[in-house]
């Protein structure tokens, strides 16, 4: 009678049918109500939410775990992060950044997060954490996919040698071609350096993911030529902006019209409101504008938006515990996404949505005859996912239990009773 390795009894689905998933090997074989086989191993969900994985779709994992032991970020502004890195960033090791991004990995880990896109700093002669990262790649594969950025921090074209470290990160093991057109001096060398970006991903054959507009100046524009340069590249699924955070001070009238542009060119927009609440509005005197892509409004208007932890303690942000859901619930809140549906779309962004812009073609949902990637929650649903941020009870990843952790339990003292508390509402029920 057993046939499977696994069985997990009682998951319940986003659409909140409860079903049975059988694992054999490092794949989902079924899912159904109450199958009739048994596993080797037996995992009783008991109700609790059974999703795929969380995408981090950005992170910094070079610059991760810096603060407050080496840098602290005295303005909170973008530019003095750059500042604090730029001064760490002569003294680290291979070893040094191999120790802080595998922390932090096992953290995403435990959060059930198995694919990181990290952007990797590739202004540095040596290349130092570029190495570090490649070699952290194979290192920790078993747990996770990681995808690298060739992200030049200071700049291409106002950086020395700006293009060549670009290249030479591309032939040493960097991903994707990264950008920062914003912080070229002139909007002319912002408009050069992408077109470059474009013309080298187009001949290495690589995705593209540029830090665009991250800034609250709403003259600031590039994304505008990124959707362009997509459609003329015809590199539609390929390219994604991250931060666009001036577009939250952009006018209705081009806003209506941007999102329009977005869809029609087939981008995808990273937001990462944790770092961008505190990075922007920091040159407003009242009142202080968000700091987010409008991601509702992107959202409604069909552009793929995914979410980014972006940061865990270094100059940019020095909280965090690469906790995707602490993203995803800053970003509901940011968005004013509250709606019933409105929240499974946030949870989508931190998932699916994820998911399509790391690797394009991965199937969508859980299913059979794909990965055994999945978690098993500490909540009933997506909405109580996002309202009580718990630690996954199991992650399984192609098959094998990768991460577990037991459900936490709380008493308080009333009346002379030792009473539970888990959160949950009962006297609504
Ligand atoms: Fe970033």
């Amino acid at each position: 009678m057993e046939r499977w390795n696994y069985v997990i009894r009682n998951a319940k689905l986003s659409s909140g049918v409860i079903v049975d998933i059988a694992v054999q090997d490092s794949r989902i074989e079924a899912i159904g109500p109450r199958l009739a086989e048994i596993g080797q191993e037996e995992i009783d969900a008991q109700g609790q939410l059974v999703t795929v994985p969380l995408v981090d779709a950005h992170i910094h994992l070079d610059t991760t775990l810096t603060v407050p032991h080496r840098a602290t970020n005295h303005s909170g502004t973008l530019l003095e992060g750059i500042q604090r890195w730029s001064e760490i960033k002569p003294n680290i090791t291979v070893q040094d950044v191999k120790n802080r991004a595998r922390e932090a990995i096992l953290w995403e880990v435990a959060h059930g997060t198995l694919q990181i896109r990290s952007h990797v700093d590739i202004c540095d002669e040596r290349l130092t954490a570029l190495h570090a990262l490649r070699e952290l790649k194979d290192e920790m594969a078993s747990v996770v996919d990681l995808q690298l950025v060739a992200f030049p921090q200071e700049g291409v074209l106002c950086y020395p040698h700006g293009k060549e470290l670009l290249e030479t990160a591309l032939h040493e093991g960097a991903d994707i071609v990264g950008g920062i057109p914003h912080y070229e001096w002139t909007r002319e060398d912002g408009i050069s350096q992408l077109e470059y970006l474009f013309e080298l991903a187009h001949r290495e054959g690589r995705l593209i993911d540029v830090h665009c507009d991250e800034t609250d100046d709403p003259e600031s524009r590039f994304v505008e030529t990124m959707a362009r340069l997509t459609k003329i590249h015809r590199w539609e699924g390929r390219v994604s902006a991250s931060h666009t955070t001036a577009m939250h001070s952009y006018n209705p009238a081009y806003g209506f019209k941007l999102r329009r542009i977005l869809r029609e060119s087939g981008m995808a927009i990273i937001a990462n409101p944790l770092t961008n609440i505190v990075l922007q509005g920091r040159f407003d005197d009242f009142p202080k504008r968000r700091g987010m892509a409008p991601i509702k409004e992107l959202d409604a208007s069909y552009v793929p938006v995914a979410l980014g932890c972006d940061c865990i303690m270094d100059p940019w942000y020095p909280l965090g515990s690469g906790n995707l859901l602490q993203a995803a619930w800053m970003a509901l809140h940011l968005g004013h996404m509250t709606g019933t549906e409105e929240i499974d779309r946030v949870f989508r962004m931190a998932t699916i949505n994820g998911q399509r812009v790391f690797n394009p073609a991965q199937p969508d949902d859980l299913g059979t005859q794909r990965s055994a990637d999945l978690v098993i929650w500490d909540a009933t649903s997506p909405a109580e996912a996002l309202r009580l941020l718990p630690v996954p009870r199991t992650v399984m990843r192609h098959g094998q239990i990768i991460a577990q952790s037991q459900p936490s339990h709380h008493q308080v003292y009333y009346q002379g009773q030792a009473l539970t508390v888990d959160f949950r509402p009962r006297s609504a029920q």
